[in-house]
């Protein structure tokens, strides 16, 4: 929700920008604390988000780091998390990368698969060093989310299947510098019905009584991020039921005493407090469509272009422009072909979206654009490098 004092700041601003809420994400951290059980441990996922502005508010909420490159374990530790505080998961880690990391002595790499267990070993081992390690088991639970974000298949990429566990075992005993701790689990993203969760709790009830009737009883369960926001509605729902979600762990979850519960959250913590800032450049009235051809593009956020992704869009300046007595049914409001400046067709925000007239200089906010907005953007067109304003 803007305000005019936000008009006036933003005016002062060259755009496009990320523009941050920091109330609100302090608020949703708050709520996360409020929900989730002493005993579970939230990880801040990077990949969402990774400026140091938000790493440090998140290091402060006391969060851990989960980390998908070499450079994201450094920008963590950048920004002071402790390296015991940091996991590092990915289905493609370079040698460089797991050197840094085990240079750094991170809590944890989640593996996904029998062949990066032998090279971490291997690597490991001409450090002299012990490495931690989590199975990234593809638990084959469907989140019923955009293909695209569906990591939890067979047919994904992801993780060890089950039919590899016995193999895996057999392994692991050669592998004298790796030390198993734990499973990790992942399934998709932007999940918002809970049921997938439910289902996640009972394939893992499963799965790690097989481990223990292995002789494996492992410390650490890692259940992964996922957890979805209101794209249609940011104001309405700015903070997620955070209660809702963590009482399916602890109502269909079952674990051992000893069994710690850890999770790396993103989207539902980043999501809803930025949005994206432009400026109508151009109005282009066509017979059956009109454009409204904005500063920034798929460049600076390209969900819409990669999911087709909803966010909603808002002309901020007509919005504060008009006196509160106004009824909304009195302002005109016309319908857009929301696009940016990049060549592509699939340039576009929104398809016949419904603005109030909206002018060259109006103010345009891409909301929810807080996860997997700043980070996914490129250079693409040489476009310069997008900012971000708190
Ligand atoms: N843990 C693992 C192993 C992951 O792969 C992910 C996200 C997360 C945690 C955090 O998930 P979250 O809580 O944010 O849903 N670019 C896509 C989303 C890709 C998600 C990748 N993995 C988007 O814009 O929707």
């Amino acid at each position: 929700m803007f305000t005019p004092q936000h008009i006036q700041q933003f005016n002062s601003i060259e755009t496009p920008f990320y523009y941050y809420n920091t109330a609100l994400l302090q608020n949703t951290i708050s709520a996360i604390k409020a929900a989730a059980p002493k005993n579970y441990t939230i990880h801040y996922a990077l990949k969402a988000n990774a400026h140091p502005t938000l790493l440090n508010i998140f290091k402060h909420a006391g969060f851990g780091a989960d980390c998908v490159s070499g450079n994201e374990v450094k920008r963590a530790i950048e920004c002071n998390f402790a390296p015991s505080h940091i996991v590092f998961a990915g289905v493609g880690k370079s040698d460089n990368e797991i050197n840094y990391a085990l240079d750094n002595n991170i809590f944890c790499f989640n593996v996904e698969s029998i062949h990066e267990l032998q090279i971490i070993n291997q690597l490991a081992a001409l450090k002299n060093k012990t490495a931690n390690i989590a199975l990234r088991i593809n638990p084959n639970v469907d989140a019923y989310t955009h293909k695209y974000i569906t990591t939890g298949l067979e047919e994904n990429k992801f993780g060890i299947n089950p039919y590899e566990f016995d193999t895996v075992l057999s392994e692991l005993k050669k592998l004298n510098n790796l030390h198993l701790i734990g499973l990790h689990f992942h399934i998709g993203s932007q999940i918002q019905d809970l049921t997938p969760f439910k289902n996640l709790c009972l394939r893992v009830n499963d799965i790690n009584k097989w481990f223990i009737q292995k002789g494996y009883l492992l410390p650490h369960i890692n259940l992964g991020g996922g957890l979805g926001i209101n794209y249609s509605q940011p104001d309405t729902e700015a903070i997620v039921d955070f209660e809702s979600y963590f009482n399916v762990f602890k109502q269909f979850l079952e674990l051992q005493p000893q069994q710690h519960v850890h999770f790396e959250l993103g989207r539902c913590i980043v999501g809803q407090c930025g949005s994206l800032i432009s400026r109508v450049l151009y109005i282009k009235n066509g017979i059956n469509t009109n454009f409204a051809i904005l500063d920034a593009g798929m460049t600076e956020l390209i969900r819409p272009a990669l999911y087709q992704a909803f966010h909603k869009i808002e002309n901020i300046s007509a919005n504060c422009a008009s006196p509160v007595s106004h009824l909304p049914s009195s302002i005109i409001h016309l319908k857009y072909d929301v696009v940016g400046p990049i060549c592509e067709s699939s340039d576009c925000f929104g398809k016949a979206v419904s603005l109030p007239e909206t002018k060259r200089g109006h103010l345009i906010a891409i909301r929810s654009a807080g996860a997997y907005g700043e980070v996914m953007s490129s250079r693409y067109n040489l476009r310069n490098e997008v900012k971000s304003v708190f």
